[in-house]
């Protein structure tokens, strides 16, 4: 049972909450592997030219931010917005990422990772695009959240990023009608 003092709230991400928001990147890098490499510009990192919206979770008592989450337009390199496309016979612009997802260590299984994936995911049904997102294989906590939440797998693939690093991908889709 929560209390109180677990309340979360999840609002539209502000200018004001970049800083915050690369500390606890930071922690959640420094803690595991995500992201596996750490970027030269984390507030860029958190804002890339793809981005549609970002939303935080904070700590209902303090107002400190403890996770994050993006919404992104889909990109070529999005390999589960490709293969939806292909199943689907849609173009991209049918498809929304949630990217950029964590959560504070000390803030774990709270529930801020759930609240902030359904908010994503909700937007994105909102604008009748289907939420999808890649998670790299090694985050196994977050591959166990979005099946919880009642993602579907669609493939797991191989991709070579920049820096020449292969990484293994599970491609998801959230369940439901965008
Ligand atoms: C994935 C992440 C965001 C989850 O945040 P969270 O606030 O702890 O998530 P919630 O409290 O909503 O849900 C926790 C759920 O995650 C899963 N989970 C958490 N830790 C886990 C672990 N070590 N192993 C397996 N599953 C785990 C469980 O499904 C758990 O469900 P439960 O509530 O039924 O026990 C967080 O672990 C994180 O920031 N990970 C590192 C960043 C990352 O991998 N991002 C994904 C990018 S695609």
């Amino acid at each position: 049972m929560r209390n109180d003092n677990d309340a979360l709230l999840v609002e539209e991400r502000t200018a004001d909450d970049l800083a915050a928001c690369v500390r606890v990147l930071a922690d959640v890098h420094a803690q595991g592997a995500y992201p596996l490499d750490w970027p030269g510009d984390p507030a860029g990192w958190l804002a890339p030219q793809a981005l549609d919206a970002a939303w935080v979770a904070r700590d209902a008592a303090s107002g400190e931010v403890v996770g994050h989450v993006a919404l992104c337009r889909a990109t070529p390199d999005d390999l589960a917005a490709a293969l939806w496309c292909a199943a689907e016979g849609a173009d991209l612009t049918r498809t929304a990422v949630v990217s950029r997802l964590f959560v504070s260590p000390a803030a774990r299984g709270r529930g801020a990772g759930a609240l902030l994936v359904r908010r994503a995911a909700a937007a994105a049904r909102a604008a009748h695009r289907q939420p999808l997102l890649d998670v790299v294989e090694s985050d196994v906590a977050a591959r166990a959240l979005y099946e919880r939440l009642g993602w579907r797998l669609l493939a797991t693939a191989r991709q070579v990023w920049d820096g020449g690093r292969t990484v293994t991908l599970h491609c998801f889709a959230a369940g439901g009608q965008p």
